[in-house]
């Protein structure tokens, strides 16, 4: 079975604040972008990528993955207007012979090779659709129009979703397909748009290296992640 894993990376990141594009940001010298294709291209599972970059960007793109030299097959194609755009973008460009599809977060760089393999086999092993997931560790309330608390949540059910998630390839088709029909495709990430056909989907343990870069503070955070790492001699 051949797998292909998709990075949504033509996002502006306005959260970050004011700058290049989210995944052209650097950390430990390089874009995050490139982290999270080099874990992709390491994982032995995956056995090609492709980066839905911003449209502006794709032939820098193209030869920046080309400069660091990763490995797997990885193609470049122009990204849309809403992540699940890009992702479909991406999804129509992958050739005939991938049966497993992997989206991956460019903003999640530090996301480890072993969860990118522990996704794809939950897939080859029969999962039709499978999402790493964290506890949720803060406190989460809910609040009405003025901002008054309501009734308190129970956290035991909750969990933080990450990337990379994993799909059988014509269940991850048939959610765009719905999605962009009904104009429902910014409505939750990849896995929320499989599990709204009816289709089940698989939780795997996540990793708390596989955080999203949001914010400015989680880029401090992502460096020290990687100085820990590289202190371990890991890269
Ligand atoms: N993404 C994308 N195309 C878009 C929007 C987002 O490919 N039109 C990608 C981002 O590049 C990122 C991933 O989807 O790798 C997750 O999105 P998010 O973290 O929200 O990134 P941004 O949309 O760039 O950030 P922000 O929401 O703060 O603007
Ligand atoms: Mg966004």
């Amino acid at each position: 079975m051949s797998v292909a894993a998709i990075v949504p990376a033509a996002g502006r990141g306005e959260r970050l604040g004011p700058g290049a594009p989210k995944a052209l940001r650097l950390l430990g010298g390089a874009p995050l972008l490139v982290h999270a294709v080099r874990a992709l291209s390491r994982a032995r599972s995956v056995d090609m990528v492709v980066v839905a970059a911003p449209p502006v960007e794709v032939a820098s793109v193209r030869a920046l993955l080309a400069d660091h030299e990763l490995g797997a097959e990885v193609e470049v194609v122009a990204g849309g207007r809403t992540r699940s755009d890009s992702v479909r973008r991406a999804l129509a460009s992958l050739p005939p012979g991938v049966d497993i599809v992997l989206v991956h977060d460019a903003a999640r760089p530090l996301a480890p090779e072993e969860l990118v393999d522990s996704v794809a086999r939950a897939v080859r092993d029969g999962a039709d659709a499978v999402v790493p997931v964290m506890a949720v560790t803060d406190a989460i309330i809910r609040v009405d129009d003025g901002g008054r608390v309501l009734d308190p949540l129970d956290r035991s059910g909750l969990r933080v979703a990450q990337t990379p998630q994993g799909f059988r390839r014509a269940a991850l088709e048939e959610a765009h397909r719905v999605a962009a029909a009904n104009g429902s495709g910014s409505l939750g990430d990849d896995a929320a748009l499989v599990s709204r056909l009816g289709i089940g989907v698989l939780t795997v343990p996540g990793s708390e290296e596989a955080f999203l870069v949001t914010r400015p503070i989680d880029l401090v955070l992502a460096e020290a992640a990687l100085a820990r790492r590289r202190a371990r001699g890991v890269r």
